[in-house]
């Protein structure tokens, strides 16, 4: 899978930008706050219809402009498409996606369109931080390859979303009504058990790619896992177990006001040599994690739907020791590659096939290709 194009509109830092970016490794520098990552940002919301970062859409707008525009010229395995994202805050329909110049009805049609993995120094809060982000990333890299989950969560979202306000209302007025509770609760039992059987599925391969991915990026024989741990813990009737589940839960989430069990609850569990990581890992070995857990999901994304995604590094070079530096650019040999880095020395211009320099000048971005020769020499 390859991007030919991107061009942006209004887009950030960016009034207008037409890109052709070589099918192997871009690499783009320049300067502090210059418009990279804006770069991978646009690259991401053509893929998943939405922003990696935490922000609001109406942001990817440039300031004082009515509407925005990213979209991606793309070669898959079927031929060519366009996928575009349009912004316009002060439209009633706020965002809206056009595929081959045609807007699509439901997000869930561009999943698996244009498939990528990002790495940014975030990803490190992967080992450390609370289980919201590593549900994240299992849900963004099996929405890449199984439409149905994709709808399964929103479809789960949507009937939480009337559970937790029939809660907050009986919470606040005990009179209501509570015959609707077992009406949303069959109802968020189907998806939910789409999405526990589908992570479970997903983690268990994960696991084995990351397992093997450590061993080779530490150089040890220590042994790192992922596991799903769901407050369902049978395999089978998995849409049973939910529906007692929700209704032995209803007085404590009525007192509480949200729903406190299902898979939005549920964590990947990440040891090293039995350890929990969390508890008891070093700086070095949650890099490594990090590094294995992004390496795998390319893998993964690329045996389950055969063809390679590309791939973001967002400013992930400086973060890693020359050996893990190494092998990540090992790794990466046969993938479309967008790097961003702060400092071009950080990345070894040997892999690198086309380079561009990003810089902003009255809060205006321009990005400059390097000529092969120029940057050859130079390093
Ligand atoms: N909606 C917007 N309109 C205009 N400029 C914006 C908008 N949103 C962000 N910017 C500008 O984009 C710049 C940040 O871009 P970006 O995050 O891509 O920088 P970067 O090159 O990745 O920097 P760093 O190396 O620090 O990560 C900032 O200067 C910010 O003011
Ligand atoms: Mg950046």
């Amino acid at each position: 899978m390859l991007i030919e194009e991107l061009k942006l509109k209004n887009f950030r830092n960016y009034s207008e930008l037409t890109l052709h970016p070589h099918p192997g490794v871009n690499l783009y520098f320049g300067r502090n706050g210059s418009g990279k990552t804006n770069l991978l940002e646009a690259i991401h919301y053509c893929s998943l219809g939405r922003s990696h970062r935490i922000s609001n859409d109406a942001n990817a707008v440039k300031n004082g402009e009515a509407f925005a525009l990213s979209s991606v010229s793309i070669r898959n395995s079927l031929g060519q498409r366009e996928i575009a994202v349009r912004f316009h805050p002060d439209e009633t329909q706020k965002k809206s996606i056009l595929l081959d110049g045609k807007k699509i009805a439901k997000f869930s049609d561009m999943m698996g369109c244009l498939r990528c993995v990002i790495f940014s120094p975030e990803d490190l809060g992967l080992i450390k931080e609370g289980p919201s982000l590593r549900r994240r990333y299992l849900d963004m890299m099996i929405s890449q390859i199984n439409r149905g989950y994709f709808i399964a969560l929103q479809q789960y979202r949507t009937c939480m979303d009337q559970r937790n306000a029939l809660i907050r209302n009986l919470r606040a007025n005990s009179y209501a009504d509570t015959s609707m509770l077992s009406a949303f609760e069959e109802t968020m039992a189907a998806p939910a058990a789409v999405i526990i059987r589908e992570r479970r599925r997903i983690v268990s391969l994960l696991s084995e790619c990351a397992r093997e991915t450590y061993q080779r990026v530490s150089d040890t024989d220590e042994v790192f896992r992922m596991a799903y741990h769901s407050s369902v813990k049978e395999e089978t009737e998995i849409e049973e177990v939910l529906c007692r589940l929700f209704r032995e839960n209803r007085e404590d989430d009525i007192r509480m006001g949200f729903t406190s069990v299902g898979p939005h609850r549920d964590d990947l569990i990440l040891t090293l040599n039995k350890n929990q990581m969390k508890q008891f890992a070093s700086q070095g070995q949650i890099r490594t994690a990090a590094l294995s857990m992004k390496l795998s999901q390319m893998q993964i994304l690329r045996d389950q739907s055969g063809e390679e995604p590309v791939l973001l590094l967002d400013d992930v070079m400086s973060e890693l020791d020359r050996k893990r530096r190494a092998c990540l650019i090992g790794e990466i040999s046969s993938f479309q590659t967008f790097i961003t880095c702060a400092d071009r020395d950080d990345v070894d211009c040997e892999k690198v096939d086309k380079m561009w320099m990003v810089s902003a000048d009255a809060g205006e971005a321009k990005v400059e290709e390097i000529q092969n020769s120029e940057f050859r020499i130079q390093n």
